[in-house]
């Protein structure tokens, strides 16, 4: 029998041992079981709040299981899951009677979408969640490895904003992850967005591609685009950084609803200009995962200070900030 290596550990041997590295181990053995079974794995993310992360996210799952794929929708944005309402689930792990294969049930949407958010193991969602990073970074993991998945084609990751504790552990834990990087058209938001693409290369985080949200106004009366912010930013930006450009949507005062009423309006497939733009985005979206190679990309060597890529020059290397 082989010596327990965690000092914490009173027993000395490894079947019996609670302590904390087992317990870490094991968590690694099931969370890599868990991945194994995920073909593409898609971190939605922006360095900006309220650009359409979720509504992405959701409807993208939705819009993906619609067309016969196995998806999986994670929210990980801890403080403040939406992805339970935006969906209109209201279902709570405290009803779950049983476990499958030893593992807790995802909430199910319908037979191709299953989700998991903090929400969902909570009795009052109005509560907060005061929690730091290892706390954070431990309730990612257990999303992962405590959760039935099963076989998926697709796993959607809607993300808080910015570059964070969230995203930072599903780089380091999901290591062939994709980002999804959403941007608005106006500057303050590119710029953040750059960012965001200058994280992913920091992480070693490979880029699915960049897509526009609210670009452009479809008028409910003569149903022609305004522009109100400047648009194709998006397009150029991801041209800059040699990503690939997933498309852009208008705004549509319909999302808004379809958001608030858990029935996710993008995915719905009515003949509004965001409904088919956003069709295309998902055409996009499956051609650029199944072209993608299947080791990470954009960095090269580790730097020694932030653990990431060698295009960090201590300058711009997060850890020194
Ligand atoms: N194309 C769109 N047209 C109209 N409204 C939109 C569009 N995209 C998103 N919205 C609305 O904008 C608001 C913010 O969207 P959402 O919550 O998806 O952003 P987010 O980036 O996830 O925000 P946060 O950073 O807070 O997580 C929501 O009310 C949503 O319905
Ligand atoms: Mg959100
Ligand atoms: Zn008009």
């Amino acid at each position: 029998m082989s010596k327990c290596s965690s000092s914490s550990c009173g027993d000395g041997k490894a079947s019996a041992c609670g302590g904390a590295d087992a317990v870490i181990a094991r968590q690694d053995l099931a969370i890599e079981s868990s991945l194994g079974r995920i073909r593409h794995k898609i971190l939605v993310m922006s360095g900006k709040g309220g650009v359409g992360k979720s509504t992405v996210s959701t409807n993208l799952a939705l819009s993906l299981a619609n067309r016969g794929y196995r998806v999986g929708l994670m929210d990980v944005d801890l403080h403040g899951p939406d992805i339970s309402r935006m969906l209109g689930l209201t279902q709570c792990i405290s009803e779950v009677t049983e476990k499958e294969d030893g593992l807790v049930p995802p909430m199910r949407y319908n037979d191709n979408l299953k989700v998991i958010s903090l929400e969902y193991m909570m009795e009052n969602r109005d509560d907060t969640v005061i929690w730091r990073g290892p706390m954070k970074n431990q309730a990612i993991r257990q999303f992962i490895a405590d959760i039935n998945w099963g076989d998926l084609d697709y796993l959607i990751i809607d993300s808080p904003p910015g570059t964070g504790d969230e995203p930072m552990t599903v780089a380091s834990t999901i290591k062939d992850a994709m980002a999804l990087v959403v941007t608005t058209p106006q500057e303050i938001s590119l710029a953040d967005v750059r960012k965001s693409l200058n994280f992913c290369k920091h992480v070693n985080l490979q880029v699915l591609g960049v897509f526009e949200n609210m670009s452009g106004f479809v008028c409910p009366h003569c149903h022609e685009t305004v522009d109100l912010f400047k648009s194709g930013g998006g397009e150029r930006m991801a041209a800059d950084f040699a990503v690939a450009f997933l498309g852009a949507i208008p705004v549509d005062p319909m999302v808004v609803s379809g958001g608030d009423d858990g029935a996710p309006y993008l995915a719905a497939g009515g003949d509004s200009p965001a409904v088919a733009a956003f069709a295309a985005v998902v055409d996009n979206v499956e051609k650029q995962a199944a072209s993608a190679p299947a080791s990470p990309p954009m960095g090269e060597e580790a730097c020694s200070a932030c653990a990431s890529s060698a295009s960090c020059s201590g300058g711009s290397c997060p850890s020194s900030s």
